[in-house]
């Protein structure tokens, strides 16, 4: 089945006509020959095939984001702006001053990689409000694989970007980063191009849901959906947004882990959570990956599943037959059903505002960056007068699906904070948890990371009320 999608490519409105679930990166380079975006994994995981998306966000300003295009179905692409090497380099051959950059750090070789790297040093330009730190320039490399070069030569060429950006007066409209020769000319006019362009296509309420496809595209588009079966649901404004609800937050199940790491308001219930959330994924594909696709996927070792699992989060779940609300612990039936009817979809997720609660998250990969999680885990508690009030202790990677810990929850609720109220919590984790042996490591090992972690929470919330090392030598029985 072929449909026609009308989006902007680079310079020009691009007419296509293909299947819906046809991978962007595939459209690109096999339809369309455009081979500059180059393939690697197929999965998310290289970032070669990176492209820049434009499109409107929750107050309509356009937002340009390095998303992998080997995870982007075309027809999420429909009235959107897609932006490849192609399109960053400049009418007259000469290189814009992110392409010296990264010939003047020596941050190539073969190339292969090349591509996806400017395209992510781009976004780095458009999107910066300050002068970039290492940290930001290693944020903006995230996710991007270079086998030959090596990233000396790459962060080199990040500091050579930042110092440019530096010069500017932050943040830099498009003409003054065009001025800098940091973009191509063009890009002054994408005001002008984006008049010529359709407006969004009409919605398709029903079919299997896309949200921002990191889940389901990497078992292949093929998997994802049959193409006249395709609920696409960044199409739905009432699914965007963070909105105060006065005791609380609702927020929007397409809300994308980034947004989740920059948002205030979710730091004022998790003030780490933007470093909680930087070993998830990367760049590329937090800017894709939504808050709904990880709670329905709810995989064994998901992690804002096991965040929202311990803030208590409510479910607004709406279908055919109307709205209705669910607490998250009860979504999870078993390892393969949730509790949702095929018409129904995730709309948005409720957190309780608690200023007496104090938060932590732990999480173990084998890399530190760009892995998935072996063990993680998130406990909430409130603490009146060294007695805990009210605990929450969620994992995931200790059995099929994200879990709350609620034997050890049972015991720690109203007790004194005391050597033996945390050793009978440590005693009681393994009451819960099922972990298997697996690619990630034994079940014997996971155990023993959960209780590592859990020993972790218990220094950061109650380290200044108990002698920690005390609890650790049990650790090595
Ligand atoms: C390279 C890579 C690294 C990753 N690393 C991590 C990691 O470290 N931690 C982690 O937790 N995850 C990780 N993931 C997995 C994935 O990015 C997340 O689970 C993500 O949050 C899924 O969201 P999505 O919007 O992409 O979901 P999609 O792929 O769009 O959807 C996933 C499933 O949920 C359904 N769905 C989506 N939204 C809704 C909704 N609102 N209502 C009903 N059904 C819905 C879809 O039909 C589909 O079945 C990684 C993925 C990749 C490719
Ligand atoms: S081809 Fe590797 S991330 Fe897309
Ligand atoms: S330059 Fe060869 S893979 Fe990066």
């Amino acid at each position: 089945m072929s449909v026609g999608i009308e989006f902007l490519l680079n310079a020009h409105v691009e007419h296509a006509h293909a299947g819906p679930t046809l991978a962007l990166l595939d459209y690109l380079r096999d339809r369309r020959r455009i081979v500059g975006i180059k393939e690697g994994c197929h999965e998310g995981d290289c970032g070669a095939c990176a492209v820049l998306l434009g499109r409107p966000g929750a107050d309509g300003v356009w937002v340009y984001r390095s998303v992998t295009a080997c995870l982007v179905p075309l027809a999420d692409v429909a009235s959107c702006h897609v932006i490849t090497i192609e399109g960053l380099n400049r009418a007259d051959g000469a290189m814009t001053a992110i392409q010296r950059a990264i010939v003047d750090g020596y941050g190539s070789q073969c190339g292969y990689c090349t591509p996806g790297i400017v395209v992510s040093f781009t976004e780095l330009a458009l999107s910066a409000q300050r002068m970039p730190t290492r940290d930001d320039i290693r944020r903006a490399l995230g996710g991007h694989l270079c086998r030959c070069t090596g990233y000396g030569g790459l962060l080199r060429a990040g500091d050579l970007i930042a110092e440019a950006l530096g010069a500017l007066s932050l943040p830099a409209n498009r003409s003054a980063l065009v001025a800098a020769d940091l973009l191509p000319a063009w890009f002054d006019t994408i005001d002008t191009l984006r008049e010529g362009l359709d407006p969004a296509p009409a919605l398709v309420s029903e079919g299997v849901p896309l949200a921002g496809s990191t889940d389901i595209y990497t078992r292949g588009p093929a998997q994802a959906a049959a193409p006249e079966r395709l609920r696409l649901l960044s199409r739905e404004p009432v699914l965007h947004g963070i909105q105060d609800t006065g005791d609380g937050l609702r927020i929007g199940a397409m809300t994308t882990t980034r947004e989740l790491m920059e948002s205030p308001a979710m730091a004022a219930i998790v003030p780490t959570v933007a470093s909680d959330l930087l070993p998830v994924a990367a760049q590329t594909i937090r800017n894709r990956s939504t808050l709904g696709g990880n709670i329905v996927t709810g995989a064994h070792n998901a992690d804002l599943a096991t965040i929202m699992l311990g803030l208590d989060a409510t479910l607004e779940i709406v279908g055919s037959a109307g709205r209705r609300e669910l607490a998250l612990a009860d979504f999870y039936r078993d390892a393969t059903q949730v509790d949702l009817a095929a018409d129904e979809i995730v709309a948005a997720l409720h957190l309780r505002r608690d200023p007496g609660r104090r938060v932590n998250f732990e999480r173990v990969s084998k890399r530190s960056h760009h892995d998935k999680a072996i063990v993680n885990t998130f406990m909430a508690c409130r603490v009146v007068a060294g007695r805990i009030e009210y605990v929450r202790l969620a994992a995931a990677g200790i059995g099929a699906r994200p879990q709350r810990l609620r034997n050890v929850e049972a015991w720690l609720e109203k007790r004194t904070i005391d050597q033996d109220t945390l050793g009978g919590a440590l005693d009681r984790l393994g009451v819960d948890i099922a972990p298997v042996d697996d690619y990630q490591g034994s079940a014997r090992y996971k155990r023993l990371l959960l209780r590592q972690l859990v020993l972790a929470h218990f220094l950061v919330l109650f380290g200044d009320a108990v002698d920690m090392e005390a609890l650790t030598p049990e650790v090595a029985s």
